[in-house]
């Protein structure tokens, strides 16, 4: 069929057959491919809008292994510039907190940073022993629960003794009396501590 004798005829006809199934084969692809709206729900970049509602969706209070521990996911802390906490307990150390009450030795906390929903930066953890919190940070990939004494981190935490040196004691009482996740908005950026007001509970 695409026998031909004269150089320019030879050439359109075989452009016209190379178009044509051009045309035919992308035709093909487009019906073949899923429709739009499946690649968009399947976006691996959530917006961080869309991630704070799956965090407040996902709020009942469970334990859950991470980091090499069981620990239980109590609290997440907003922050105006995108970034948030989410803090985790030992259920053992939930299991021993009495409310009203200072936090029981050996209470372990951990805290996640997050700079945006796709950024998980250092993981920090504090133990209370002999009265005292330890303070410890590790790389998410390397769990490491060495702790030490006081010294730069219990900088920002010691204008907190109503709440024993923790901002989040209030939200891990009602977490603990709900079931439910807290969510906090502290409206400065980093990790300036707010007012105590800021880590209350909404219900109260
Ligand atoms: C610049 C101030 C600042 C410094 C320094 C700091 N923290 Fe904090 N920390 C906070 C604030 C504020 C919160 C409450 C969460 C929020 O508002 O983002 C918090 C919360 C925590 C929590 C959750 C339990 C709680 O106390 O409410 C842990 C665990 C923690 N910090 C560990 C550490 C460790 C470990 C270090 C040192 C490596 C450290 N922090 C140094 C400000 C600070």
């Amino acid at each position: 069929m695409l026998v031909c004798f004269r150089l320019r005829k030879c050439l359109l006809k075989w452009l016209g057959a190379f178009l044509s199934t051009l045309v035919f084969a992308i035709a093909l692809a487009q019906t073949l491919s899923p429709p739009e709206s499946i690649s968009v729900a399947n976006s691996t970049s959530p917006t961080p809008a869309a991630t704070a509602n799956q965090l407040i969706a996902a709020s009942s209070l469970q334990s859950q292994v991470k980091y090499d521990r069981k620990l239980a996911h109590y609290a997440t802390v907003f922050r105006s510039d995108g970034s948030f906490r989410q803090m985790f307990i030992a259920p053992h150390s939930l299991a021993a907190l009495q409310p009203g009450e200072l936090l029981p030795n050996g209470t372990l906390i951990v805290m996640e940073t997050w700079y945006s929903p796709e950024d998980l930066g250092a993981v920090f953890i504090k133990q209370k022993q002999d009265g005292e919190w330890r303070y410890g940070s590790f790389n998410p990939d390397h769990p490491d629960y060495q702790m030490s004494f006081g010294g730069s981190c219990h900088r920002c935490h010691a204008p907190f003794p109503d709440t024993d040196f923790t901002l989040t004691k209030p939200l891990l009482e009602a977490a603990l009396r709900t079931r439910q996740v807290q969510t906090a908005y502290c409206d400065r950026a980093g990790r300036t501590p707010c007012a105590p007001e800021a880590y209350l509970p909404e219900e109260s």
